[in-house]
């Protein structure tokens, strides 16, 4: 009944109301930095903050974030990156906790990413997601 009730609001609501549930401009920018991979760069950022809810043994969200290709096939709301577009990833909009319910690590459960942080993942998912 509950999922019915979202399903309805959110169908109610359109597109334009999801749309206007994020304000990309606030994304910090993505830092200068070639060459960014996931197992150099991003995968040691995720495992201090996101393995213990989405590693190896607990899959949050049915998702996974330690290996490229588990991250790339995303969760229950997936695809959470964009290849080449990372202001239209929700994986990064999580990150910059544009909209408090869907911000990560949710709220009092662990550090919010750095502004340095966050702008390499966006590098990363601007340079092709490699
Ligand atoms: C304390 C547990 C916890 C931590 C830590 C955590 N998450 Fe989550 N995550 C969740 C839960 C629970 C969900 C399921 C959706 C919800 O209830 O908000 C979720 C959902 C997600 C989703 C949406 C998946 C989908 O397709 O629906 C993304 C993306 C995500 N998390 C990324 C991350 C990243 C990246 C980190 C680390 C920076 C992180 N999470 C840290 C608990 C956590």
């Amino acid at each position: 009944m509950k999922s019915y009730l979202a399903l309805v609001a959110a169908l109610t609501a359109g597109t334009v109301a999801l749309a206007a549930e994020v304000d990309v401009s606030k994304l910090p920018p993505a830092v200068k930095k070639e060459g960014v991979t996931f197992d150099k760069d991003i995968k040691p950022i995720f495992e201090k903050s996101c393995f213990k809810c989405h590693g190896p043994e607990k899959h949050k969200g049915d998702l996974r974030v330690d290996s490229l290709e588990a991250t790339l096939k995303g969760g229950e709301n997936a695809p959470n990156v964009v290849k080449g577009d990372s202001a239209k990833s929700t994986l990064v909009h999580s990150l910059a906790r544009l909209n408090e319910d869907e911000a990560m690590p949710p709220e009092g459960k662990g550090d919010p990413l750095t502004k340095e942080q966050i702008g390499l993942v966006r590098a990363w998912i601007d340079q092709g997601a490699k």
